[in-house]
């Protein structure tokens, strides 16, 4: 009888601040992947957190996790890009353009050089700019690039719609499209509870447009709500990263909101921008476009505006 071996899969995570850290610790819990190599300039830090998770995983997942080098992402599957300088308060997300494209350059040769033939998922923000700059540095196909894109500030209005409808977050089938950033939108006219419309649910409910405007506001301030207070938001993206990682190493076609690249839908292309998308082993399997009215179409075209002309100028 012959016993085939599981290949053994491996994550690189590059980055190794408080989202970094975060997502480590969420895939030890979930025991995703076998081996995990963490590679940051501060080394100290990532033998340090290595020595660490190793402690935890005595009731979490066996795994080989050490701190490594660029050379160690050669037979890495994933590569998660987490590094680079984070919004301080007061800072937008676009602000941090300028410093954060230099990084990613700095990162992507070397991975690409150490021979790593697996996809990319960027966390560093601007995501959608710096997942764009990701692909074109790496000369990667489009759908083994991807970024957190709306992923967290989905999860966000999950959140929120669920604590006005008394619902578990998790029943609340509604996205928010666009940059990850300020001039991103929710989906309302496409959301539904229950296979219900959700515009009907939240008249039934009473929740007025008014109501709906301030929820899309709140979810679009949120991260500022949250670095005003402790400095920085990690372990919602962190989680929202080990989601996106599990749809990968399991190749699960799990439609989730994305960065995703365009190809014409909404009307666009040459944009990393927030979309669901069906993910899978080989990354991107289909761009899901939701269907919007009027108004959301607009929003959607002037969100991927804003990237480009920012994308634009930050690398000219
Ligand atoms: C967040 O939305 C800062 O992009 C980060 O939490």
């Amino acid at each position: 009888m012959i016993l085939l071996a599981l290949k053994r899969q491996k994550v690189a995570l590059i980055g190794d601040g408080a989202v970094g850290s975060s997502y480590a610790f969420a895939m030890m819990q979930q025991g995703l992947a076998e081996d995990f190599v963490i590679v940051d300039v501060i080394k100290e830090r990532t033998v340090g957190d290595a020595l660490d998770l190793e402690d935890a995983q005595v009731f979490t997942s066996p795994k080989t996790v050490y701190s490594g080098d660029y050379e160690d992402c050669k037979d890495a599957d994933l590569a998660v890009i987490t590094a680079g300088a984070p919004q301080k308060p007061g800072e937008t997300r676009l602000d941090l353009v300028n410093k954060n494209l230099k990084i990613m350059q700095a990162i992507i040769k070397p991975l690409v050089a150490s021979g790593f033939k697996g996809i990319i998922v960027v966390a560093a923000n601007p995501v959608d700019i710096l997942t764009y700059a990701a692909q074109k540095f790496s000369g990667f196909p489009k759908n083994r690039v991807f970024g957190s894109g709306t992923s967290l500030d989905t999860s966000r209005l999950r959140v929120a719609l669920g604590k006005k409808l008394n619902l578990s977050s998790q029943s609340v089938d509604a996205y928010i499209l666009g940059e990850h950033g300020d001039s991103e939108f929710a989906a309302y006219s496409a959301a539904r509870i229950g296979g219900q419309p959700f515009l009907d649910v939240a008249k039934k409910a009473g929740l007025s447009d008014d109501d709906l405007d301030t929820i899309e506001d709140e979810v679009r301030h949120k991260a500022y709500e949250i670095i005003n207070r402790k400095g920085a938001t990690f372990y919602g993206v962190a989680t929202c990263l080990m989601r996106i990682s599990r749809a990968i190493l399991r190749d699960e076609n799990a439609i989730l909101p994305v960065g995703a690249p365009m190809d014409g839908e909404y009307g666009l292309t040459d944009v990393y921008i927030g979309s669901p998308a069906v993910i899978n082993g080989s990354g991107i399997a289909q761009v899901i476009e939701v269907p919007l009215n009027d108004k959301e179409k607009a929003q959607m075209t002037a969100s991927a505006e804003t990237l480009q002309k920012t994308t634009k100028d930050g690398m000219a």
